[in-house]
C-alpha cells in the first residue's frame, strides 16, 4: 500500500547514515566500545545502576524473568492487552502465564486489583506494560509486589522515556525492558536493553546475553583473556556494533522526537474533540505522569460501530490505521491452561483504533485524520459523543 498518512514513520539523516559507517571504519562489529557507550548513555539517561544491550526486547523480557528466577513451574502475570511478547518471555522460561485485565477505556494499563486477585504462592513475576507511553499505576503495583515477594519487570517497549514522579520508567521494578523496533520512539530495526538497580541481576543478565561466557571476543582481542568459561546455560542475545551505533544516534536525537510526539498528541486531542470516541490517559496528568514518552495514538470507538468499516474508510484515503492489540489471552495457541476472560480487555480490544502517529506529522495530516474519521464515524450512524470521559 502507498499510504498517504502512513502509522509510524522513523526519521533518519546524515546522523545516521553516518553511524551505520562507524563500526565498518572501526573494523569491529560485535559487543564492542560502541555498544558500551550506547549503555553507558542509556543508564545515564534513565538513572539505572546497569543497561544491558541485547537483541530486541523479547530478548530483554525473556532474560529479565530468568535472571529474576522465573522457571518451570511459576505463574507470571502480564496483561492481556500487549503485544504477544510480553507473554511468550514467560512461557520460554517455562513459566505459566496467567493473564490480567486493563483498567478501562481512560487507562489501557494493567489494572493492579485484578493483578491482586491472581497472585498466587506461585507467583513470581509481573509484566508491567506501559501502554503507549503511560505508566501503569507503579506505586499501588510496586506495593502489592513487595507485600508478595513478587519480581515486578516494566515492559517499556512503548515507554521511552516516560517519567511518574520524577522517575524514568523502567526504574522501579526489578528490570525495565526497551525496544529499538523499527516502529518505536528511537529505533535501529531491531534492537533492545535491559536495564537494573541490581549488581547481581546485572551480572546474570551480561552472562546470559552471550551463553553464559566469562570472556567476550572482544577481550581476547584487546588481550585481557586467553580463553573462557561457561558457567551458565545463556544464549546468543548479543546486539551488532552497527545497530548500537545506529540507537545511539537515535537516542541523540530522542528529546526532539519526544517534544514533536507531544505536540502531535495535543493536536489530535483538540482534532478529535466532539467526535463519538474516547481518547484514553486523558487524566495521567492528574496521576503525576510528566514526560511522556508518547508512543502510540489509541482512540476507542462507540459500541456497535464496526470497527473494519472505519479503517477501509481511512485507507481509503490513504491514511494507515492499526489495533493494539489483538488481546494475547485469545490468540489460537495460547494453552488452555492459561485462557481467562477479561471484561474490559475484550470489551476494549473490539473497540481500539490507532491513528497514524509519528513526530514529523504535520497539523494538516492530524487535522485530515480527525476529518476523515468524523466523517467514517458519521456514515457508521455514530453521531452522538461517546458516555463518560472522552478526552
Ligand atoms: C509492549 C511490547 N512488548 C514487547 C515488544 C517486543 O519488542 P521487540 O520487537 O523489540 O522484541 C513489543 C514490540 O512491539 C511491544 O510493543
Amino acid at each position: 500500500m502507498n499510504w498517504t498518512i502512513p502509522l509510524f514513520k522513523p526519521e533518519f539523516g546524515p546522523d545516521e547514515l553516518e553511524a551505520v559507517q562507524r563500526p565498518l571504519r572501526q573494523q569491529w562489529l560485535t559487543m564492542g566500545p560502541i555498544t558500551a557507550e550506547l549503555e553507558d548513555t542509556f543508564r545515564r539517561r534513565t538513572g539505572a545502576g546497569e543497561a544491558i544491550a541485547v537483541t530486541n526486547c523479547t530478548a530483554a523480557l525473556h532474560l529479565a524473568l530468568l535472571a529474576n528466577g522465573v522457571g518451570p513451574g511459576d505463574e507470571v502475570i502480564v496483561p492481556a492487552l500487549t503485544f504477544v511478547a510480553s507473554a511468550n518471555a514467560a512461557r520460554y522460561c517455562g513459566a505459566k502465564v496467567v493473564f490480567c485485565d486493563i483498567v478501562g477505556a481512560h487507562d489501557l494499563t494493567l489494572d493492579v486489583r485484578d493483578v491482586e486477585r491472581k497472585i498466587s504462592p506461585r507467583t513470581k513475576a509481573i509484566v508491567a506494560v506501559h501502554y503507549a507511553g503511560f505508566p501503569v499505576d507503579m506505586c499501588a503495583l510496586m506495593a502489592l509486589a513487595t507485600k508478595h515477594h513478587v519480581a515486578v519487570i516494566e515492559d517499556c517497549a512503548h515507554a521511552l522515556f516516560s517519567q511518574l514522579e520524577g522517575r524514568v520508567l523502567g526504574t522501579f521494578g526489578a528490570c525495565g525492558c526497551f525496544s529499538f523496533f523499527s516502529n518505536k520512539n528511537m529505533t535501529c530495526g531491531e534492537g533492545g536493553l535491559v536495564v537494573t538497580n541490581h549488581a547481581s541481576i546485572a551480572r546474570k543478565l551480561r552472562l546470559l546475553r552471550s551463553h553464559g561466557m566469562t570472556a567476550m571476543t572482544l577481550d581476547r582481542h584487546e588481550g585481557h583473556a586467553w580463553s573462557y568459561d561457561c558457567v551458565e546455560t545463556g544464549w546468543n542475545f548479543r546486539i551488532d556494533e552497527i545497530r548500537a551505533s545506529l540507537a545511539l544516534a537515535q537516542l541523540g536525537k530522542l528529546d526532539g522526537f519526544l517534544a514533536r510526539r507531544g505536540a502531535v498528541r495535543r493536536q489530535y486531542v483538540d482534532g478529535l474533540q466532539g467526535l463519538p470516541l474516547q481518547v484514553p490517559f486523558a487524566d495521567a496528568s492528574a496521576r503525576g505522569v510528566e514526560g511522556v514518552g508518547f508512543h502510540i495514538m489509541p482512540v476507542i470507538l462507540p459500541r456497535g460501530v464496526r470497527r473494519q468499516a472505519i479503517m477501509e474508510a481511512l485507507r481509503d484515503e490513504g491514511i494507515q490505521s492499526s489495533i493494539h492489540y489483538p488481546p494475547a489471552h485469545q490468540f489460537s495457541a495460547v494453552p488452555a491452561a492459561e485462557r481467562v476472560s477479561l471484561e474490559q480487555t475484550e470489551d476494549i480490544a473490539t473497540r481500539e483504533l490507532t491513528l497514524p502517529f509519528f513526530p514529523s506529522m504535520s497539523p494538516d495530516e492530524v487535522q485530515r485524520v480527525c476529518r476523515v474519521l468524523g466523517r467514517a464515524l458519521e456514515a457508521c450512524g455514530a453521531g452522538q459523543k461517546a458516555e463518560g470521559p472522552s478526552t
